[in-house]
């Protein structure tokens, strides 16, 4: 049941504090499959938002770990040569999906070791992968994912702790409680602008590139307003042709390697009367100053800025289809399973 929400989202959305809690801790020491402790290099194959996740984890782990990792959607795996990876991770919250599925076939077939993450004990690619890693997220009624992507998220980050012998887990522990802040965050003001939009430009760099990916989608599917991701560096090479008063963008200048950068492509983008709502820190005043909504987000650790980000883009998402009075969750054309390639 709803538990007193308007939306199964909504209260799945709501309920990412606990589910981030279990999936930071759904893998440890213990029970880190071989395959991975072994692993010189992976593969990572997924569909949509699971594939939103998989590069999440390419930009954490290659700079902790040195792994290299290679990142195939699974509708377009079956297209590339043998894989030359030690192992194959499938990330798959239904456990269904054709695509996905057939990678794992595929890497069994070649004598690649093979890792399934999924929401779904019993699943079919529990099944077909030699270990697995549930994530613990419980039931997603909502057709769109939120919580099974957070939780997603949330094993691959602890993956790389074990793999880096980097404890992060005290910092994922604080993630609960940073969730739990941002989801009281008032939306009103940009939700006004992105509910009047027909296109929206979602722009990050490094690991918030894949961030902005997931909000474009989650936009994209509940709202039905076209949302469109780029890495900020490539608007210059043809989006920016595009962007007028009537094409918002919606930009993640958090503090770090990429904040002087984003704020002046914000400021590019700014000079071509474009609407900007920015995620930035509440005392950020060079933020403030371009943007015209600010959406505060807290002073965390980057990885838990990840976590945040996602949560708020998850928010504007379903407040946004919310004003517009969409059928969130079950959007049209689209099914929780995807069992045909
Ligand atoms: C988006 C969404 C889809 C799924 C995709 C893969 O909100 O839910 O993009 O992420 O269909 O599904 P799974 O993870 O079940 O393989």
């Amino acid at each position: 049941q709803k538990g007193g929400y308007a939306h199964f989202m909504l209260k799945e959305i709501f309920e990412q504090p606990d589910v981030i809690h279990r999936a930071t801790h759904a893998v440890s020491e213990e029970t880190l499959p071989s395959s991975l402790r072994d692993a010189k290099s992976i593969t990572v194959v997924a569909c949509g938002s699971s594939y939103h996740a998989g590069m999440i984890f390419r930009y954490l782990l290659e700079p902790a770990c040195g792994i290299p990792v290679r990142l195939e959607l699974g509708s377009e795996y079956k297209y590339t040569p043998v894989p030359f990876s030690d192992v194959i991770i499938g990330i798959s919250q239904s456990g269904e999906t054709a695509d996905t599925l057939a990678a794992i076939r595929k890497g069994i077939c070649n004598n690649v070791r093979t890792v399934a993450i999924t929401n779904v004990l019993n699943s079919s690619i529990t099944r077909s992968a030699q270990d697995t890693i549930l994530m613990h997220a419980g039931p997603e009624i909502s057709v769109a994912a939120s919580k099974s992507f957070l939780a997603q998220v949330g094993v691959l980050m602890q993956i790389v702790n074990l793999l880096s012998g980097r404890q992060c887990i005290d910092i994922l522990d604080h993630a609960r409680y940073a969730i739990e802040q941002v989801l009281l965050t008032d939306l009103t003001d940009a939700v006004d602008i992105c509910s009047s939009a027909d296109h929206l430009f979602y722009v990050g760099r490094g690991v918030f590139y894949p961030v902005m990916m997931e909000g474009a989608l989650k936009m994209k599917e509940i709202s039905y307003i076209h949302a469109e991701a780029y890495a900020a560096g490539e608007l210059k090479h043809g989006p920016f042709a595009l962007l007028s008063p009537e094409t918002p963008v919606i930009a993640i200048c958090s503090p770090g390697q990429a904040y002087e950068v984003m704020l002046g492509n914000m400021k590019e983008m700014k000079a071509r009367g474009t609407p900007i709502i920015a995620f930035g820190l509440e005392n950020d005043t060079d933020v403030r100053d371009i943007a015209d909504v600010v959406i505060p987000i807290p002073e965390v650790h980057p990885w838990i800025q990840v976590l945040t980000s996602t949560v708020l883009l998850q928010l504007l998402a379903y407040h946004t289809a919310n004003r517009l009075d969409r059928e969130i969750d079950m959007p049209r054309n689209l099914a929780k399973s995807v069992t045909v390639e």
